[in-house]
């Protein structure tokens, strides 16, 4: 059993393979989280129930007594605002009296096998009732009479536990959700570092690591948008922690919106982590007889460091978040126009690209933006998806049908979310983007924001997007997504349910996307936005892949693929060779493989030496598939901590083969430098496909490789590929 309670001690164990979760159910019905770690099977956690009674003014609960208890100073499960629990509060519930105070009290339980889906927001799933169990515990204010269903899922094959909530309003009244947190976890202690991801434009996800403080700290969105700046992840690492070994909990939002992932250290040194929708401009009227569902947590605790924390994330986002067709079936390798050719092509030259793609081995044609409307630059067109026939003669069919004649996949850019006010769909709907009645919105690269928490918008660009998809064979299409939202407001929301713009603005997303990914599963479909801004586990569900960032300079790339796999595998980042000239093509293709692998640039500019190149970089591809998209990585040397290198291992789950890459950031004169590889096994023989030697994996793992050769040029890779006699 994962899971199983116990009655005569009010105890909720939740086991994964390798982790164990306690919940309590103290007096009074207060819901405790006693314990998260490593696997524990005790059934007595009491000295973990109540901390410091009665330190520092934190007010007793009256029924317990004075010196029992108090809300303040417990590990309390889910944190509620006002009734005397001081700290970062998970819930806020504003009920008819008009005051916030909220108090959670157990009610009821249950155990169930499976994992059940969230209405309208993207999560993990089980393909079979087996390999998951869920509790969910019913928790109600007795005031209010709001009800809070805390849902846990933990998992038969990964040591991963998802944390969600449900609010119901039974009452007859009104009630409004100021904060719904998804998760709430708190720590005896504050002995961490928080691991968070920033970013911008081009830069995204990049690691940084702070050792908590008393108070709060942590990271946010209120970009409309998961977004560059931030990402929806945050890891506690206790002090000590390394990428091989230590405690580590990693927390990851599935949404795509606004988000908070908040710790804050009190006075006793304990520690709160909350994670969930962004409470600032959120609130929700939920109606009497309505739910709200929040989105979910994925929580991943190990005891071996970071490195492990990310193959959890890895393998259970390849096996229970990324679905479809092409989960498992083989990806197209492409090449894409953009950086080739950006607004300035036609039909002729796409073939063009097409002939040298197809020579080189490539399987894919993606036609980025400027198809369609009068959109030779940025300035116009976003909403009109109606093909511009000066560049595109005789609409869209000529050219798929010419790639598909040349063996080619063809694939097409949209950005279905957004509307340019030079447009026709703006002249014929000056309502349908994001605004706030009497302010002029501001423009983010000359575009409006398109109203998709409006039905009749989706519907609408549903309707022309689906057109060109079904009439045109489109094998791929590419999501993008290129600003923030800001003036947030729609036109038919009421001034009192302005608040709930934010989220009905992500729900209507996931629902126009959710409906063409269903209508149309054999189309493969990637995120973006503007580069890596929209990169979250709840597009993953969507888009099987996202550009991982517009940055295609392969040392950038470093400390974006490096941040980036923290949480998302390989199987997610979209990766790219291009024509920036920082280093030759072999580095190029060697950290592009890392990814999803592809071209953006004008094939017809290659030399014949560059084309070779391709040509092997293609049959590399092929060879590593497998390894690169379901192999456990290991990052080696990490660009964040040392300046002049980087390098990282994938091995395949049975440990027969590994491929091995090192990158020369900046060069180090005379150096010399050993890599000791990882994760092989000690005890089998692998044989070097580059130098013809055979390696012990314990030679490979305590001597090490010398790379000295390496490392003395600027810009220059290394790639061994070992595979176990
Ligand atoms: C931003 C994307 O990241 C690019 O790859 C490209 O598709 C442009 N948008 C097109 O406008």
């Amino acid at each position: 059993m994962l899971i199983t309670y116990n009655s005569e001690k009010k105890l909720f164990h939740l086991h994964t393979s390798d982790t164990t979760y306690v919940i309590g159910i103290y007096d009074e019905g207060y819901l405790l989280g006693l314990y998260y770690g490593a696997r524990v099977t005790d059934d007595d956690f009491s000295a973990f129930c109540c901390r410091l009674p009665n330190a520092s003014f934190s007010p007793a609960d009256p029924v317990i007594g004075e010196h029992g208890f108090s809300p303040d100073t417990a590990p309390i499960e889910y944190g509620c605002n006002g009734a005397g629990d001081f700290r970062i509060s998970a819930f806020s519930v504003r009920g008819a009296a008009g005051d916030n105070v909220t108090d959670l009290r157990y009610r009821a339980h249950r155990i169930y096998a499976g994992k059940q889906s969230i209405p309208g927001i993207p999560s993990t799933y089980v393909s079979d009732d087996s390999e998951a169990q869920t509790l969910e515990i019913d928790a109600e204010d007795a005031v209010t009479g709001v009800q809070a269903t805390l849902v846990y899922t933990v998992f038969a094959d990964s040591p991963v536990m998802t944390k969600r909530v449900i609010v119901r309003n039974p009452t007859e009244n009104t009630l409004y959700l100021e904060r719904v947190f998804s998760a709430c976890n708190d720590f005896p202690t504050m002995d961490f570092d928080l691991v968070t991801l920033y970013g911008r434009h081009a830069v995204e996800r990049t690691m940084e690591k702070r050792p908590l403080a008393h108070g709060l700290q942590g990271v946010e969105s209120k970009r409309g948008v998961s977004s560059h700046a931030q990402n929806p992840f945050a890891a506690l690492m206790r002090h000590g922690a390394t990428e091989d070994a230590g405690d580590v909990y990693g927390f990851n939002l599935v949404y795509s919106g606004n988000f908070s992932a908040l710790a804050e250290c009190d006075f006793n040194g304990s520690t709160r982590f909350i994670m969930g929708i962004n409470p600032n401009d959120f609130e929700w009227t939920l109606g009497s007889g309505e739910a709200f569902y929040a989105p979910e947590v994925v929580c991943v605790y190990t005891d071996k460091g970071l490195g492990e924390m990310s193959r959890i994330f890895h393998r259970f986002y390849n096996r229970h978040l990324i679905r479809g067709k092409f989960k498992t079936e083989k990806r197209p390798l492409l090449i894409n126009s953009w950086e080739a050719a950006y607004f300035d092509f036609d039909t002729d030259k796409l073939l063009a690209f097409a002939d040298v793609a197809k020579e080189l081995g490539i399987e894919m044609l993606v036609m980025d933006d400027g198809w369609f409307g009068k959109r030779n630059d940025d300035r116009s067109s976003l909403g009109d998806w109606i093909v511009n026939e000066e560049k595109l003669p005789g609409g869209l069919r000529p050219l798929v049908d010419g790639v598909h004649a040349r063996g080619l996949k063809f694939g097409i850019w949209y950005e279905p979310e957004m509307i340019s006010p030079d447009s026709d769909l703006f002249r014929a709907h000056p309502d349908w983007h994001v605004h706030v009645d009497g302010r002029a919105p501001k423009v983010g690269r000359h575009q409006y924001v398109l109203d998709v928490s409006r039905a009749d918008v989706r519907d609408y660009i549903y309707s022309m997007i689906a057109s060109v998809l079904q009439n045109n064979d489109i094998d791929y299409v590419k999501w993008d997504f290129n600003r923030n939202i800001s003036d947030a407001g729609s036109a038919l929301l009421p001034p009192e349910r302005k608040k709930e713009f934010f989220h009905r603005f992500i729900l209507g997303t996931y629902d126009l996307m959710g409906r063409l990914v269903e209508a149309f599963p054999d189309v493969l479909f990637e995120g973006c936005s503007g580069g890596g801004g929209r990169f979250d586990p709840a597009m993953l569900c969507l888009t099987p892949q996202i550009w991982t960032s517009d940055n295609t300079d392969p040392i950038e790339r470093l400390t974006i693929q490096f941040g980036t796999s923290l949480c998302y595998p390989a199987s997610a980042m979209g990766a790219h060779v291009s024509a920036c000239d920082r280093t030759g093509y072999k580095t190029k293709g060697d950290v592009a493989m890392w990814g999803t692998f592809g071209y953006e640039l004008d094939p017809r500019k290659l030399s014949e030496e560059d084309r070779e190149i391709v040509r092997r970089q293609v049959a590399a591809y092929h060879k590593y598939y497998d390894l690169i998209r379901t192999g456990d990585l290991y990052r080696l040397i990490s660009p964040f901590e040392n300046r002049f290198r980087a390098a990282w291992q994938m091995v395949a789950a049975d440990r027969s083969s590994t491929l091995f890459t090192l990158v020369t950031m900046r060069k180090e004169e005379n150096g010399m430098c050993f890599v000791r590889l990882k994760g092989l096994d000690p005890d089998r023989m692998y044989a070097c496909a580059e130098d013809g030697k055979t390696y012990s994996g314990a030679y490979l793992m305590r001597a090490g490789l010398n790379v000295s050769e390496v490392i003395r040029r600027d810009g220059e890779s290394l790639t061994l590929y070992f595979s176990a006699e």
